[in-house]
């Protein structure tokens, strides 16, 4: 028997895989000593959204949207034929009721077949999965910040904290116009948005981090929420840190199982002082700033 994805039950079209307890790294007292189980469902394509290489689809996937949090996370099965093999990774974009969407940039194999598939169209998922952002912990001026296609899960969590009378500020980064394809959907659902471009073709012109520092001036978030590329993220959590601003990030990884069982994430993070390895999909991939250790920090 294989004793990391050991077959439970099958109900509604819901598989339970129960994966077994692993002895390890504990981040913030979270006990995955215990054994966890991971939901897997076939999910309906039921709206798609194309534009500049990004695409945004819906899925009916109601074992999902009932337990989601901002920060978690789906792994989709790509392809029907056994190539690629491994599922890709999404952040959960949104919730409407039953169904969640997921929001990526078509970059190789797995995001261009996903982005072919049409609507009525099935998928096999798995999730939720991982931990989320601090929902509770966001004060009254919380802001989010998102690169590229890291505005992904941020999208979900300006949702999640609107519901719970919160407003945040939203500030959202991109080389070109072009790479900003969720201003409008965010402007329409009438946030604070401001934007950034590399090359100035919309908003200001020059990287997000420096928008988000140009802000601090006159506005003072409770807490900042951010996804993007790493580079973005280790200079927020600098200036997080220097400004003594609680800080959230959702991390990117390279993952093969998105359930703990094959340690092809790990990065190291503190806890209580001591760095050590650990899994990005089951203790993340939201980690507190003062716990990341940024490979820039790591090359010295
Ligand atoms: Fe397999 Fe994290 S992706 S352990």
């Amino acid at each position: 028997m294989n004793t990391h994805s050991h077959y439970v039950k099958k109900l509604s079209g819901v598989s339970k895989f129960l994966l077994p307890p692993r002895p390890g790294f504990c981040y913030r007292g979270l006990n995955f000593r215990k054994a966890m189980a991971v939901n897997r469902s076939q999910a309906k394509i039921i709206r798609k959204w194309s534009r500049d290489g990004y695409c945004t689809l819906t899925l009916e996937a109601p074992a999902v949207a009932g337990p989601a949090r901002p920060g978690q996370f789906i792994m989709v099965k790509v392809s029907d034929h056994g190539h690629p093999l491994l599922r890709r990774p999404f952040s959960l974009h949104a919730r409407q009721g039953s169904n969640v969407s997921i929001f990526f940039q078509v970059t190789g194999l797995g995001t261009s077949l996903l982005a072919r598939k049409a609507e009525g169209e099935e998928v096999d998922i798995l999730g939720p999965l991982g931990q989320g952002f601090s929902v509770g912990e966001a004060g009254t001026k919380p802001a989010l910040v998102g690169g590229g296609r890291g505005i992904a899960p941020l999208v979900f969590l300006a949702d999640e904290l609107r519901a719970a009378g919160v407003e945040p500020n939203v500030f959202y980064g991109g080389k070109t116009a072009a790479d900003l394809p969720l201003r409008e959907e965010l402007e329409r659902q009438g946030f604070d948005v401001f934007l950034s471009t590399d090359d100035g073709s919309l908003g200001f012109g020059g990287l997000v981090t420096e928008l988000f520092g140009k802000r601090l001036d006159s506005f003072r978030p409770t807490r900042l929420f951010a996804c993007g590329p790493e580079a973005m993220m280790e200079n927020l959590s600098a200036l997080s840190l220097r400004e003594g601003i609680p800080a959230e990030f959702s991390l990117e990884s390279v993952m093969g199982c998105g359930f703990g069982a094959c340690w092809g994430c790990v990065k190291k993070i503190r806890h209580r002082g001591a760095a050590g390895w650990i899994k990005i999909c089951q203790e993340g991939p939201v980690f507190a700033a003062e716990d990341i250790v940024w490979d820039g920090e790591e090359r010295g």
